[in-house]
């Protein structure tokens, strides 16, 4: 899928007829309970295991950069107790999760990303986005300031070279597209401070749901036509037809991430000092403890 809302040629501001439109193709399209609004190729389990995994859990402060309609964020708000603030520039994409999130402990504002809320915050999310940046260095640095001493950051991305020529002609949208090798996904997080606490490669299994979804779309092609126009669902359709075939033949591959930013360096109290260097310099202890327990 497209790192934008503008999958299928549909603008931010139709994000709510999009989604309504969608909607039953996607639930058809995942096992039941897997569909939970999210607009990527997540399924919900994937999402809370990431969660956890990133230590979210109740009172911890989470904020979901590129939202969306939130489907993830009101999942993890719901299932775990966190505080949340999710963002994305979609004005409608916001208005649809502000609806679907009631009473839920859930804030959300419209903005362009970046710049990224300042924290700090417990856990930064950046969900089945991180294709649409194509500086990922400034994002990153703007997260890791974000997060406090020991936060995370748990993303998803898309790990190859960058698009040809050729392949941005076959794309709907390449301006969307930014794939990154994971060697300088690596650099850059090393760049910004931010260390790997736990990587996997899940390829496979969104492949498994580009395809079903584009099943589904395929088999909905009607209602879907008749709501969004033939264009919206021959550009839905490229788009899930062209990520099934970069993904089967390794061309992109998927990854999720946890990285941590880490607690700041302690200088050595006195009494662990050498005798001879003690001094009556002070020391100091930097940063702070952390606020909530990390897995
Ligand atoms: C593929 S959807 C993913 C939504 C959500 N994270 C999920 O997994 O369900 C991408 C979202 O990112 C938002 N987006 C893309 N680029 C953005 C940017 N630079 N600033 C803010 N939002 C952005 C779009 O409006 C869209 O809602």
């Amino acid at each position: 899928m497209n790192g934008s809302s503008r999958v299928g040629g549909v603008t931010p501001d139709e994000r709510a007829r999009f989604d309504r439109a969608l909607r039953p193709a996607r639930l058809s399209a995942y096992a039941p309970g897997e569909f939970v609004g999210q607009e990527g190729f997540m399924c919900a389990s994937e999402i809370r295991s990431l969660a956890v995994k990133a230590g979210i859990g109740p009172g911890v402060s989470v904020l979901d950069l590129c939202c969306g309609i939130a489907g993830p964020g009101r999942l993890l708000t719901r299932e775990l107790g966190c505080t949340y603030l999710g963002v994305d520039a979609s004005a409608t994409a916001i208005a649809v999760a502000s609806r679907r999130a009631g009473s839920l402990d859930c804030r959300f504002e419209v903005s362009p990303i970046p710049p990224v809320p300042s924290g700090p915050f417990d856990v930064v999310l950046l969900l089945e986005t991180m294709l649409a940046f194509p500086d990922k260095e400034t994002l990153l640095d703007e997260i890791a300031v974000a997060l406090r001493a020991g936060g995370r950051f748990a993303f998803t991305m898309e790990e190859g070279q960058p698009l040809t020529d050729a392949e941005r002609a076959r794309i709907p949208h390449p301006d969307t597209v930014w794939p990154v090798p994971l060697t300088e996904m690596l650099s850059v997080l090393e760049r910004v401070g931010l260390h790997v606490r736990w990587q996997d490669e899940v390829s496979r299994s969104h492949w498994d749901v580009v395809d079903s979804l584009a099943d589904a779309f395929a088999a909905g092609s009607s209602d879907i036509t008749a709501s969004l126009g033939s264009r919206a669902l021959d550009e839905l359709l490229v788009t899930h037809r062209r990520w099934s075939e970069w993904l089967r033949a390794g061309r992109v591959r998927k990854f999720a991430f946890v990285v941590e930013k880490p607690q700041q360096c302690l200088r050595p109290r006195p009494e662990d000092a050498p005798a001879s260097s003690r001094g009556s310099h002070e020391h100091r202890i930097l940063g702070s403890a952390p606020r909530s327990a990390a897995p």
